[in-house]
């Protein structure tokens, strides 16, 4: 564009909150330009989070049932061999070819892709320096701030990404470590930790708290715990990692007990720190445009995204709310709506939440430890894969799915699951409840025969009447 435009939207950030900001204003007749230094689009969830980490998990998920989950299926295999090299080249190609799509997304629409980084210069104009090295400076009616987040460090313990890896190391390790630590029984550390665990590596997960999983459904979290121990998966929880250091070819990680006391050395080839994500301002100078941050580094906004400066909005991981991939990215079709047109919503009950482990975990709405907390009155209905008929048929009968329902209204208050396909089946929970569906909505809808679905359907009459079918 030529150097004097004004903009009606600069994005900076292209990731998930980003790209689909400037998607949908420029779908609106918006002028449009997205910035973006990482070289490609996506952001961490296309290049080095959500689609690289499920690549890993798939592959690796085929790869460890070939070798031990078909001969009762009577097939038989011999001579199962890894070939990590091109298992990385599949995650490249699925990446590549996602990102390239999001460049050809914003040529379709008419959105600037501004190859460079960022930075205030005023509360109306955006510095890029170039990746290119030339700089420029963006003129700009709105600016939308969704800059994402990094790896939090932990104090004292440096990340390499060859012995002592972040996330991004994790998935690209050349090698299947024999002996792999991993800090955080969080998303990524169960999700990564099963990733290697697969692929032949011993992995022990070191957590802080007495629970897996990072805050979900606390019954739910020891069913999972279970599953995931049956696996070979070993957890040491209710302990904290005081330091690792590099010795030769080996990690050494001191561990103690959370609450003090007993401490042990543990050594591995490769060590994993997954203790949650921050907000990413660095090189931004939002002073310059006058914008806050609260003390956790997250820029403060209101209920429409705005700062504190209004026309310069927020979105995504950088701001408050879960950092999920399609949390940001209904930011930026509500933040895009609200710059077009003056309305745009975001139902925060609503969020998904899914690990992709295998079976996957998924959930939506309260957990029974925050209904206790709030004083809420609910009953739940449960129901096991193991009396599933598809889940039976496949042999893959581990885990149940639980409905949680206002004791009076038997309004859904939540969905809850462990077993295959849970990301999926989560889906039918959030439109229920987006619809406001009591459990009785639900356990009404005829469902086809044989699904794993029938088994959500079947909590949810349990939980309205006390009763299932099948169970
Ligand atoms: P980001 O995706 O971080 O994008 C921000 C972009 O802004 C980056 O590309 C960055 O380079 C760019 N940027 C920053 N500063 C500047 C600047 N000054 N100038 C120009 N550009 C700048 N979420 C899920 O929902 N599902 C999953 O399965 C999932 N898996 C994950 C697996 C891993 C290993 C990780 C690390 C994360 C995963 N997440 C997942 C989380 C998800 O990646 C994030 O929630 C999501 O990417 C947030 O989107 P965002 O647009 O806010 O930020
Ligand atoms: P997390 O917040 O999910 O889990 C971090 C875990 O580390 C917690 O259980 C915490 O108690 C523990 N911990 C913190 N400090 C510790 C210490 N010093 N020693 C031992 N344990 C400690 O963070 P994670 O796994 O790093 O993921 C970051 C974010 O990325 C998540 O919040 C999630 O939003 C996103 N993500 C989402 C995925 C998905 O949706 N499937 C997949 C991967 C990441």
């Amino acid at each position: 564009a030529p150097a004097d435009t004004e903009y009606d939207v600069v994005v900076i950030g292209g990731g998930p909150g980003g790209y689909p900001t400037a998607i949908k204003s420029a779908q609106q007749g918006l002028k449009v330009a997205c910035i973006e230094k990482r070289g490609s689009l996506g952001g961490t969830c296309l290049n080095v989070g959500c689609i690289p980490s499920k690549a890993m998990l798939n592959n690796s998920h085929i790869y460890h049932e070939t070798q031990h989950g078909l001969k009762s299926r009577g097939i038989k295999v011999s001579d199962v061999q890894l070939d990590l090299d091109t298992m990385h080249k599949a995650r490249l190609k699925a990446v590549n070819g996602l990102t390239k799509g999001v460049e050809f997304l914003f040529k379709k629409y008419g959105v600037d892709y501004v190859k460079g980084a960022g930075s205030f210069k005023s509360t109306t104009e955006v510095d890029v320096e170039g990746l290119d090295g030339t700089q420029q400076t963006l003129k700009a009616k709105n600016i939308v701030i969704a800059t994402g987040s990094e790896v939090t460090p932990i104090p004292g313990i440096e990340i390499d990404e060859k012995k002592i890896v972040s996330s991004t190391g994790a998935l690209e390790l050349a090698q299947v470590p024999k002996k792999m630590v991993v800090i955080g029984a969080g998303v990524i550390g169960l999700e990564l930790g099963s990733v290697w665990s697969r692929l032949g590596a011993e992995v022990t997960v070191v957590e802080y708290l007495d629970a897996i999983g990072a805050g979900m459904d606390p019954e739910m979290a020891k069913t999972f715990h279970r599953v995931l121990s049956k696996q070979g998966l070993k957890f040491k929880l209710s302990t904290k990692v005081n330091g690792a250091k590099v010795e030769g070819d080996i990690v050494k990680v001191d561990v103690e007990a959370s609450k003090g006391g007993k401490t042990e050395t543990l050594e591995a080839d490769a060590v994993l720190v997954a203790i949650g994500r921050r907000p990413h301002t660095t090189g931004l100078k939002l002073e310059n445009a006058g914008v806050e941050v609260d003390n956790r580094g997250r820029v403060v906004i209101d209920s429409e995204y705005r700062t504190n400066v209004p026309h310069i909005r927020c979105i995504g991981d950088v701001t408050f709310g879960p950092m999920l991939a399609h949390k940001a990215e209904d930011e930026g079709f509500a933040v895009a709506e609200m710059i077009g047109t003056g309305y745009g919503h975001v139902n925060y009950d609503c969020v998904p939440s899914v690990i992709y482990t295998h079976p996957e975990v998924a959930w939506v709405g309260k957990n029974e430890a925050e209904l206790k907390n709030e004083g809420i009155k609910y009953k739940t209905g449960s129901f096991p894969f193991v009396a599933n008929s598809r889940a039976r048929t496949n042999d893959d009968t581990d885990g149940s799915v639980k409905v949680i329902a206002d004791a009076e209204t038997d309004r859904i208050l939540g969905v809850h699951i462990i077993g295959p396909n849970a990301g999926e089946m989560i889906a039918e929970g959030v439109l229920a409840m987006e619809y406001g569906a009591s459990a009785e909505d639900v356990g009404r809808t005829m469902h086809a025969h044989p699904t794993l679905s029938e088994a959500l359907r079947e909590a949810a009459l349990i939980a309205s009447t006390g009763n299932a079918i099948n169970f």
